[in-house]
């Protein structure tokens, strides 16, 4: 605790600080639309009332309204899936900073929507602020692991979803409807995202580029070791250059990665597979199913103030993240992504009996709370944080931006997915939908149980020569890898 103290440096702290201000503006804007949802209807009718002379007949205005939920996590597949395509051209920081001109026009067709009478704008305003946060989903765990010491890499690494989960929180208090969401400050409410882009661009030109990128793709070994010596906050800085180094030899011979290429080579296979599941495990948890649409549940499972209750989903969040952030170098990644797995699922299953018994006894609803509740904690123990970062974890500097697009894109499918199915599977289920994530949740944690290997403490490079080994045992036979296996528990240099 001691050294991690230490390396702990105020130009660190910086860095990733600033990098995460994309990951609060991708939260703000899951969260923003959930409140404010009638009164913009509302906004959507009148405004075809003018054009056409007629009210908005009802099925327009939910399919009007659910592709402007949705747009943005199609905006979030575009945007991972082109991550590859400005790392490596333009750098990490600048490709951060680049970004932000997304969010600008965003901010713009979002904030003036209203004024021109246009809900075409909202929608494309929702489209480009999607691809802005898909860029953003692969931009700051990239930056935010390669500037990190091995020691504490998971802890800032979850600092990005903490980003997300606090910019959850702010547009779900930012969207009451005394505060913003009301009928004449919703534009503003939206417009918002132009603040954190502003905060951003002021920020991004005091901090470092990765020292990674530097020695590694620019072969810039003296800029490499200053900058890595302002990061570390010490002049001896030997050691990481050293198996920087070592990444850069192998990179030599293994030349850049393409996508097709993650999949043909049984070196990346393995790790490309369990990265995808986990993003799968995230997003088919169900997890969005609740932040999108958490005040029509909580209305069905009788809550009263199902606003607030909303509100306090996003503190529990929060506060859980913080958890993780915690223990994550402690526990390590797979005890605490499968504690939280188990834990959703158990606390969907209470939540299934709650909303089944509900007529009968209506204190149920105080079940389906407290079930939602922690079913939002133990997500953010491990299923929330992990998947974004520990793709770059389970890749060297040459096949990780191709990785990290992969695995982006899956999340964001899956996310699109459950955004726009959750409501019309509910139709047919009622009560019982959450079983479908029950199962789901069940078969992650047997597999992250079989192929999840331990990341915690080592170096990209030993985490990537573990799966060749095991890749060279048998390309095909898709097993956890060896090397791997001792860190179930009781691996000697830990
Ligand atoms: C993760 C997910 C995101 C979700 C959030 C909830 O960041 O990627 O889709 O809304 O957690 O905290």
């Amino acid at each position: 605790m001691e050294s991690n103290k230490q390396q702990l440096t105020p130009n660190l702290l910086m860095a990733v600080g600033t990098a995460v201000i994309g990951s609060l503006q991708f939260g703000y804007n899951t969260g923003v639309i959930n409140a404010p949802q009638t009164i913009i209807e509302e906004f959507y009718n009148e405004t075809w009332s003018h054009r056409f002379s007629e009210p908005i007949p009802q099925t327009t205005l939910t399919a009007l309204w659910s592709l402007s939920v949705a747009i943005f996590s199609v905006g979030g597949m575009f945007g991972s899936f082109s991550v590859g395509l400005f790392v490596n051209r333009f750098g990490r920081k600048n490709s951060m900073l680049m970004a932000n001109v997304l969010a600008f026009i965003a901010a713009i067709f979002m904030g003036f929507s209203k004024l021109a009478a246009s809900f075409e704008m909202l929608i494309v305003g929702r489209f480009t602020v999607g691809l802005y946060s898909g860029l953003s989903t692969g931009f700051v765990p990239l930056y935010v692991e390669e500037i990190s010491p091995t020691s504490i890499r998971g802890a800032l690494g979850t600092l990005h979803q903490l980003g997300v989960v606090i910019g959850i929180l702010i547009a779900q208090i930012f969207g009451i409807e005394s505060i913003m969401g009301n009928a004449s400050l919703w534009p503003l409410l939206l417009g918002f995202t132009v603040l954190p882009a502003v905060l951003q661009c002021a920020l991004l030109p005091f901090c470092p580029e990765s020292p990674r990128y530097l020695l590694i793709n620019c072969n810039e070994e003296s800029k490499a070791r200053s900058v890595l010596m302002k990061l570390r906050g010490t002049d001896e800085v030997s050691e990481d250059m050293h198996e920087m180094k070592e990444e850069s030899e192998k990179m030599m011979r293994e030349k850049k990665v393409t996508i097709p290429e993650l999949f043909r080579s049984p070196a990346y296979r393995q790790p490309i597979f369990v990265a995808i599941m986990l993003q799968l495990s995230q997003q088919l948890s169900g997890i969005n199913a609740v932040f999108y649409y958490s005040t029509g549940i909580f209305e069905r499972a009788g809550v009263s103030q199902p606003v607030y209750a909303t509100i306090g989903a996003g503190v529990v969040n929060t506060v859980f993240t913080v958890v993780s952030l915690f223990v994550v170098e402690r526990m390590g990644r797979r005890p605490l992504h499968l504690i939280g797995l188990m834990g959703m699922a158990v606390s969907a299953m209470f939540l299934t009996v709650a909303m089944a018994l509900l007529d009968q006894l209506r204190w149920m609803s105080y079940v389906s709370i407290v079930a939602i509740f922690s079913f939002v904690a133990f997500f953010e123990i491990g299923p929330g944080p992990i998947p974004w970062f520990i793709v770059a974890e389970l890749f060297s500097q040459g096949p990780r931006p191709a990785a990290i697009a992969v695995a982006g894109f899956s999340n964001w499918s899956a996310n699109f997915l459950v955004g726009m199915g959750f409501q019309y599977v509910e139709l047919l289920c009622g009560p019982y939908v959450f079983i479908i994530f029950i199962v789901l949740l069940l078969g992650f944690f047997v597999f992250t149980y079989l192929k999840v290997p331990e990341t915690k403490g080592r170096s990209f490079d030993e985490i990537a020569a573990g799966f060749r080994q095991s890749a060279g045992a048998g390309a095909d036979k898709y097993s956890a890898p060896e090397e791997f296996s001792t860190l179930r528990g009781d691996d000697p240099d830990l």
